[in-house]
């Protein structure tokens, strides 16, 4: 049985805690979970230790709450801001003509000595883009395979040391030390792909609060990784500072009102205008129209849409994606984004993935949010059909599991969680009037789970 999992995902929005591990059928086992408002984080990046601790301490311990097991390992997300990526090639001979997890060992571990490290840089991932042994190229698992020569082409994602640096003290404040880093769109990627579109390449798209990260995935390894930095929180702050409302206000604005279709069809159609608190003015408000609401929205979400266009026509992988680009995070539930990606990138399909929901007794993980946090799990619980050096340099194990994660799928049909859907808490929201005053929402609310955030708004209308 493996060891007891803490998978920390470090969000500008929130942060998540999941201890989980796996069963004696190699099932993910989720043990306890916690989330809490980021405090000390911006664009990825912990700006203020003592706050970031603080966060990271919280959601740990509402974790632990239903769980005695110790915590016997610790993996944590990187935000792709810190990250860079480079290539590199090795090979080794194979002594006894049948190629082990040992030479598979030694022929990324010169790959990554091959490498040319930038300074200041360390090593996060060192993923094999495809071996050849002897004469047979594009093999994508040698193990067990019959030759006299490996090679490798890798992938090796490096980070700031400094990012690192203090995400290991805000967390040594909680008595924690970190196992292994994993890039947050590695992870994204892990937990909203299927087996098809790894197979063709797909490019995921994690649309977060202050940042929006960009990885193609193709077979089993990263080809490329990026990011802009721009996310939902920008749509808030453009609101905001506007329409002269606080950014409760903005937010609540966002995600009440917001919507990139051409129209409304959809929505609740009486309204065309909604009142709003001023800035500085707790009493009075200002009428404003749902259109302007929306045309705020509609430049925003273009123009990031635009930037990470830009970023894949650069790196030149396009025609190497026949799977397009798959469309996760929290931004990703604005409604109508599908159909804007769409006429931003003609040529390519377009998903809007949430991830895969493990069965369990707490959370819902199939929330857009949620995708790097369950990718952390499958990273560290090893559902992965690859052989790679993780951010220790040690080789990670193979598991001739395919597709476990599938398994887990939860059908929310067949069984009620603690946690209320969405759609249904939505479908409760009724809209006495036209001119609705939008109550401030505390920072608690902002950008949290959504089903305690409709549960807030409800009360409200
Ligand atoms: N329906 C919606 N429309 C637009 N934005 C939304 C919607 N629902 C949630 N969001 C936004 O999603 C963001 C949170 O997403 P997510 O949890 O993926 O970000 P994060 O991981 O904390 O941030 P980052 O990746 O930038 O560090 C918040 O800014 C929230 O306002
Ligand atoms: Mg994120």
């Amino acid at each position: 049985m493996s060891k007891t999992l803490l998978a920390l995902d470090i969000g500008s929005s929130s942060v998540t805690a999941v201890i989980a591990k796996n069963d004696m059928d190699l099932k993910i086992n989720i043990l306890g979970t916690g989330t809490e408002d980021s405090s000390g984080i911006n664009k990825g990046s912990i700006v203020n230790i003592e706050e970031a601790a603080n966060s990271i301490r919280n959601a740990i311990s509402k974790a632990k709450r239903s769980t005695s097991n110790q915590i016997e390992t610790t993996v944590v997300s990187v935000s792709g801001v810190h990250t860079k990526g480079i290539r590199s090639i090795g090979s080794v001979n194979v002594t006894n003509g049948i190629i082990t997890q040992k030479e598979i060992n030694q022929v990324l571990q010169i790959a990554l000595y091959n490498a040319t490290m930038i300074p200041e840089y360390e090593v996060l991932h060192v993923i094999p883009i495809s071996f050849k042994v002897d004469d047979s190229s594009d093999i994508e698992n040698p193990l067990n395979m019959n030759g006299a020569r490996l090679e490798v082409s890798v992938y090796i994602s490096t980070v700031k040391k400094t990012a690192l640096t203090n995400i290991r003290s805000a967390l040594s404040l909680s008595q924690l030390e970190v196992n292994t880093f994993v890039l947050d769109s590695y992870a994204t990627a892990l937990s909203v792909l299927d087996d098809q579109q790894k197979n063709f390449g797909a490019i995921v798209v994690n649309m977060g609060d202050t940042t929006t990260e960009v990885l193609c995935y193709k077979g089993s390894s990263i080809i490329f990784s990026d990011f802009v930095p721009v996310g939902s929180n920008h749509i808030t702050t453009d609101l905001s500072v506007t329409l002269h409302t606080p950014e409760n206000a903005a937010e609540m604005l966002k995600i009440k009102y917001g919507n990139l279709e051409k129209n409304f069809i959809n929505d609740d159609l009486a309204i065309k205008k909604v009142k709003i608190p001023r800035i500085g003015d707790d009493q009075s408000s200002n009428e404003i129209s749902l259109d302007t609401v929306k045309t705020l929205i509609h430049a925003r979400v273009e123009e990031l849409l635009v930037l990470i266009k830009n970023k894949i026509m650069q790196s030149g992988i396009e025609e190497r994606i026949g799977a397009g680009l798959v469309i996760t995070g929290g931004m990703s539930e604005l409604k109508g984004i599908k159909n804007l990606a769409s006429l931003v990138f003609p040529n390519m399909p377009i998903k809007i993935s949430n991830p895969i929901n493990i069965k369990n007794g707490y959370m819902n993980f199939e929330d857009a949010t949620m995708s790097t946090t369950v990718g952390l799990l499958f990273y560290a619980l090893q559902h992965r059909p690859c052989f790679e050096l993780d951010s220790n340099k040690r080789i990670i194990e193979h598991i001739t599991v395919k597709n476990i994660a599938k398994s887990q799928a939860f059908d929310l049909k067949e069984e009620k969680m603690n946690v209320v859907s969405k759609e249904t808490e939505i479908n409760k929201i009724s809209i006495a009037e036209d001119n609705n005053l939008l109550p401030k929402l505390s920072k608690k609310e902002k950008g949290k789970g959504l089903s305690v955030f409709w549960n807030k708004i409800s009360e409200w209308f």
